[in-house]
């Protein structure tokens, strides 16, 4: 069992334990990491998490003295909505958990932000675990605090009957009290979600300069045979070594408060990827069958249109979006795709980004091999010749 600890500034640290059997492992600790007797439990578990893995780590929980309580959520975009908040809410109090019995999150980022944010607001906050089963949540999504839901709002531009789903604008910073990676819950996982992820640990390679592992994608690119045919090593070397990436930028900006990047350099590409992600109709092989984009798949996209934006505005040369294209083709992504809107649209889409601020755009973009910087206002004609890279 490899394990990371990430130290954030208004919360306890905590440990991302990383390797087959993490859950089994930190059950008969988690009540002194809690620091309450255990009592009851909550656990929100993904539908598509096949049930033995489930029954393996609520078992482990039972086995500790932990009265469980197993609820399925569907996890979509459409359904990270205040409507299943709600129902999470309402079941976790008909659960009867109070102040200091802890909900267990078992599943990808979807469950983990609504079951997190759920957690942040019971009774005002109540403990969190996250327990990732998929690569994409083990690297990224459940390490960090952030918790939330997307919402729906009408817009008067917008491509899907003039309504969008704003991603994660409603939400809370609430750190986990661990984090169990269990590598096992990947060899169930499709191959389109393992590559997804994928894409979350080419985007660490490309701002990793900066936070101590210049050598991410170098080793990524040796390793990614290895992570596609599951190996349990390198698995867990990939999920530990971006992870402790990510632990060294959480423990820097925990709040996303810092005004040269800090923790928003994490979204390299996400701003172009928001404004896609949620148009139904976008596929990544053109297959409409295939539609629509996985989140993982439009971050590959958007990671290409932000080398393609910082090269138009020469932040950085044209190698660097070969190379970025090179990466992502490696892991199997697609690097661009047809459909797409036009650009005004498209740029209207990402004003809504969370990170606009008076509508004024902010961006995350390369300036060399593996480092980034927060962009405010970047003309928009580099942000065209961003969108332009990436249409089929
Ligand atoms: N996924 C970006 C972050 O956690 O800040």
């Amino acid at each position: 069992m490899r394990t990371v600890t990430v130290e954030p500034a208004s919360a306890p640290a905590y440990e991302v334990r990383v390797g087959a059997g993490a859950a089994e492992s930190f059950a008969p600790d988690c009540a002194r990491v809690i620091g309450h007797e255990p009592g009851r439990l909550f656990a929100a578990v993904d539908e598509g998490v096949p049930d033995a893995f489930v029954r393996r780590v609520v078992g482990a929980f039972s086995g500790a003295g932990y009265a469980v309580t197993e609820h399925r959520v569907r996890a979509t975009e459409r359904t990270k909505s205040l409507e299943t908040l709600g129902e999470l809410l309402g079941a976790i109090a008909g659960a009867g958990l109070e102040r200091r019995d802890p909900v267990l999150a078992i599943g990808g980022g979807i469950v983990g932000d609504v079951a997190g944010f759920a957690a942040a607001s019971y009774r005002r906050g109540v403990p969190v675990i996250q327990c990732p089963t998929t690569l994409l949540s083990m690297v990224d999504a459940s390490v960090g605090g952030k918790t939330g839901v997307n919402l729906t709002v009408r817009t008067g531009e917008d491509p899907d009957g003039g309504e969008a789903l704003l991603k994660n604008m409603a939400g809370a910073f609430h750190q986990p009290r661990a984090v169990l990676a269990d590598v096992s819950s990947l060899d169930s996982l499709p191959d389109r979600h393992l590559r997804a992820g994928l894409a979350e640990c080419v985007k660490h390679g490309l701002i990793a300069g900066d936070w101590g592992d210049a050598g991410l994608a170098d080793w990524l690119a040796g390793a990614i045979p290895g992570v596609l045919a599951r190996d349990r090593a390198t698995l867990v070397e990939c999920v530990a070594r971006n992870v402790a990436v990510k632990a060294r930028v959480v423990k820097a900006d925990e709040t996303e408060q810092s005004s040269t990047g800090g923790r928003a350099l994490l979204n390299l590409g996400h701003t172009f990827a928001h404004a896609i992600e949620t148009i139904p109709t976008l596929s990544p092989d053109a297959d409409p069958a295939h539609a629509p984009l996985h989140h993982g798949e439009a971050v590959a996209i958007g990671l290409v249109g932000a080398s393609a934006c910082a090269a138009a505005m020469g932040l950085v040369d044209a190698s660097h979006t070969e190379r970025t294209i090179g990466a992502l083709r490696a892991c199997g992504l697609p690097v661009s795709v047809g459909g797409l809107p036009d650009d005004e649209t498209l740029i209207a889409r990402m004003r809504h980004d969370k990170k606009a601020a008076g509508g004024v755009l902010r961006l995350t973009l390369p300036t060399g091999p593996a480092s980034t910087a927060l962009v405010s206002d970047p003309p928009l004609d580099a942000v065209r010749a961003g969108w332009r890279a990436v249409r089929r």
